[in-house]
């Protein structure tokens, strides 16, 4: 597939409805809590999707959330639109794989160790980024799901590459797509009307392009990616190439590093960390 092909990714369908809505209304300064909870309910099944993400023990609530209303008052519209979208790409794309060496399941555990990882990456290194962490690394792969789901020959045969020998998956899928999995999540997100501080941190989890230079929120992700590949979520993928260039962004180094993926590790073992997964 060459750049000019990204019209064929435009036929990747919208999400529902009410997340296009959830997205505006949290922009709209005039919209209060019972406006965004009032849209929500209409959904029932978006309703118990984040319910569920919130009861998980990433939230660590002390007792059970049980409307969307309470949800909305403690967590704020912002956290309630993330967990929106990220409850609806994982039930839209949460089906079976369509390339047999794709495992979605596993997939959907990484992107969701990813979210956790994030989360906390962006608590020790940018506190103020914190709201939109969780969403960017839940859906940072969701290009992967995205080739898998629309266009699974070209996937099939970007896998297929990558049983042969060294290359990087991101490598396989340019020679395959002329696109990577980054580029067409980046572009698919921007469709579906992401905040563009999370598209860009999409396209660029893997590295910014030549012209460009990381920016914190990416910078986290890609952190957040190499530690939990490091950890072994998936087990048998490759580890990323980490960049040091986004350790020094975030003022930190290699060995920050290394004591963020023995946190990460921790925290992970202290829970059940895809107690909230909804595929
Ligand atoms: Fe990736
Ligand atoms: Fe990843």
């Amino acid at each position: 597939m060459l750049r000019e092909d990204l019209d064929r990714i435009d036929t990747v369908p919208m999400l529902p409805a009410v997340v296009g809505r959830i997205i505006s209304m949290v922009e709209d300064p005039s919209v209060n809590a019972y406006d965004v909870s009032g849209i929500v309910s209409k959904d029932q099944s978006l309703v118990s999707s984040i319910l569920r993400i919130i009861n998980s023990a990433h939230y660590g609530f002390f007792s059970r959330i049980t409307s969307i209303n309470q949800a909305v008052v403690l967590l704020g519209f912002r956290t309630i639109r993330n967990l929106a979208l990220a409850a609806t790409v994982m039930t839209v794309y949460g089906g079976s794989s369509k390339e047999k060496s794709f495992d979605r399941a596993e997939h959907w555990k990484h992107s969701m160790a990813t979210a956790l990882a994030t989360d906390l990456v962006a608590k020790q290194w940018r506190k103020k980024l914190v709201p939109d962490a969780y969403l960017v690394g839940l859906v940072h792969d969701i290009g992967r799901v995205i080739m898998d789901q629309h266009f699974p020959e070209e996937f099939d045969q970007a896998c297929a590459l990558g049983d042969l020998g060294s290359a990087s998956l991101v490598d396989n899928e340019l020679q395959v797509f002329g696109l990577s999995h980054a580029d067409i999540g980046g572009h698919v997100a921007r469709k579906w009307n992401f905040p563009a501080d999370i598209v860009t941190s999409i396209l660029n989890h893997h590295g910014p392009p030549p012209n460009e230079t990381w920016t914190p929120m990416a910078a986290l992700v890609h952190i957040a990616d190499a530690c939990v590949h490091e950890i072994g979520i998936p087990q048998t993928n490759k580890q990323i190439d980490l960049s040091p260039e986004a350790l020094e962004l975030l003022g930190t180094d290699e060995c920050g590093y290394q004591e963020m993926v023995e946190h990460i590790s921790e925290t992970f073992n202290q829970t059940d960390i895809f107690e909230g997964l909804v595929a």
